[in-house]
């Protein structure tokens, strides 16, 4: 049997957008449905990979996967940190965000008076993939960028500061793409290299696409 491109390599991957929790029932999250995440997790399996699936969603996980579920972007960072050292490639489908409150509520919050609004007090999220650049020893990161405007330049800021090895940037504001959906259309960036982008096709399609690259990469 053909073991795969990626036979011996063990492939990391997240999926879903984390839940910040504001009290016991409510939380800030956002669209992403893990459909990204769970199509890379078994085009890596399809090539022989150990993956490992660090995933805030609960749709069924391709077979030979290994899941870890969390919830925030803070237990997702110390998930990713367990399994470091021992990837070869880490891929952050995940829609992390950016914000988590300073004091999530013990109790379910009550409505006050009739008229008043309510203010929720922000504090800042680490940057996973901003950490795990400063950590790389021979990891090859793969980030997503979603980005509803300016795509190109913000793809590629996020590529540099990241210090990532490829960047997978979504337009997610085009109708029927990007979070949620079938299909996609992406650009690939990679450091020192022109921007290509793929047309519009399955994630399952981009998935194989990607994980055909990541491997001719690994070499
Ligand atoms: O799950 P689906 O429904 O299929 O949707 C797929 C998707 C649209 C969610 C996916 O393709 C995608 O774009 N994922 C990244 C979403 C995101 O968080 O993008 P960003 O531009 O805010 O972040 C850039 C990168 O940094 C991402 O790889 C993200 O995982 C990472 N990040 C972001 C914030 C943070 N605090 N820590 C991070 O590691």
């Amino acid at each position: 049997a053909n073991p795969g491109k990626l036979a011996n390599k063990t492939v990391v991957v997240t999926a879903g957008g984390t839940r910040e929790a504001i009290d016991p029932v409510r939380y800030i999250g956002n669209h992403s449905s893990g459909k990204t995440g769970y199509a890379i997790a078994q085009a890596a399996v399809n090539q022989g990979a150990h993956v490992i699936l660090i995933t805030t969603v609960d749709r069924p996980a391709p077979a030979l996967v290994t899941v870890k579920h969390v919830v925030s972007a803070l237990d997702m960072l110390a998930a990713l940190k367990d399994v470091y050292a021992q990837a070869d490639v880490v891929v952050m489908a995940a829609a992390v965000a950016d914000y988590r409150l300073s004091q999530p509520a013990e109790q379910k919050m009550k409505k006050t008076s009739k008229t008043s609004g309510l203010h929720l007090d922000l504090v800042q999220n680490p940057d996973i993939l901003a950490q795990l650049g400063q950590m790389k020893t021979h990891q090859f990161l793969v980030g997503f960028a979603a980005e509803t405007q300016d795509v190109l330049t913000n793809a590629s800021k996020k590529l540099q500061q990241k210090r990532l090895d490829l960047l997978v940037a979504n337009d997610v504001s085009q109708p029927g793409l990007g979070f949620a959906t079938t299909n996609n259309v992406v650009t690939l960036l990679e450091p020192g290299k022109k921007p290509k982008t793929l047309p519009e096709q399955s994630k399952t399609a981009i998935a194989r696409e990607l994980i055909d690259l990541i491997s001719e990469r690994l070499g």
